[in-house]
């Protein structure tokens, strides 16, 4: 069994989420954590895990989210049945254009990063164009969790490693221009859980197109040549590290 532990099934992007949910079963991707990263998003998944036993969550606020959010709501939530982790949650400095704004990313960041402390609840890490910011700033707190969609270089790997991290790997790994199929060689399969961010980053052939959980067995693939070892070694060793990570998941 496969788990996605990083998409976002909401009805904004999937007419059908019951069509994609058993389709992906069938590719053997049984369970899925959605992440919501908004209010609306967040009140709309804990809705949807009730329909559907394999879905589980992460809520929390996107940077993106710097002028909407409620940690309130957010905090009352985080307990609620197959939520597992808070996240999305970072810094992302790709369209930021003041130092306003990226002080106002580093606070909602450490402020989520707090009640994960307080919870003892895993994250899940976006950082895009920050890395040094984040690393510093999950620094400060005796937190662990996911870096999602990891696309840094080797040595950026290890130090999120020995802080206790593992590595989201999705699409990207499929991608020709791609650099992590170097970082990946050098890896331990420990270090590692397979993610689609699903709509976004679809694999290699379907670069593109609407990406889906489905397709998680195509980035297996990928790295389990790159780690030249059979897909079934990596679906059992990444699936064991999703499941050490998410201790909130039960199968
Ligand atoms: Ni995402």
């Amino acid at each position: 069994m496969f788990i996605d532990t990083h998409c976002h099934i909401l009805k904004e992007y999937y007419d059908d989420i019951e069509k994609v949910i058993s389709e992906s079963k069938k590719q053997k991707v049984e369970c899925l954590i959605s992440c919501g990263c908004a209010t609306k998003d967040i009140e709309e998944s804990l809705k949807l895990v009730t329909q559907f036993p394999n879905l589980y969550l992460s809520i929390g606020y996107h940077p993106d989210a710097i002028n909407d959010y409620d940690l309130d709501y957010l905090k009352e939530n985080l307990e609620s049945t197959r939520v597992v982790a808070l996240g999305e949650i970072g810094l992302d400095y790709h369209y930021v254009e003041t130092e306003e704004e990226k002080e106002k990313q580093k606070e909602l960041f450490e402020r989520q990063l707090e009640i994960a402390e307080e919870l003892n609840i895993p994250v899940v890490i976006h950082s895009r164009e920050a890395t040094k910011d984040t690393m510093d700033t999950l620094k400060k707190y005796n937190v662990k969790g996911i870096i999602h969609c990891f696309s840094g270089s080797y040595e950026t790997a290890i130090e999120y490693i020995e802080m206790g991290y593992k590595l989201g790997i999705g699409g990207v790994v499929t991608f020709k221009n791609s650099k992590l199929s170097e970082v990946i060689k050098k890896l331990s399969l420990d270090d590692i859980v397979l993610e689609t961010d699903s709509p976004y980053l679809c694999p290699d052939p379907y670069r593109g197109m609407q990406n889906s959980p489905k397709y998680i067995p195509i980035i297996a693939k990928k790295i389990a040549e790159i780690k030249e070892t059979s897909i079934d070694e990596v679906m059992n060793k990444t699936t064991e590290n999703a499941l050490k990570m998410f201790p909130g998941i039960k199968l």
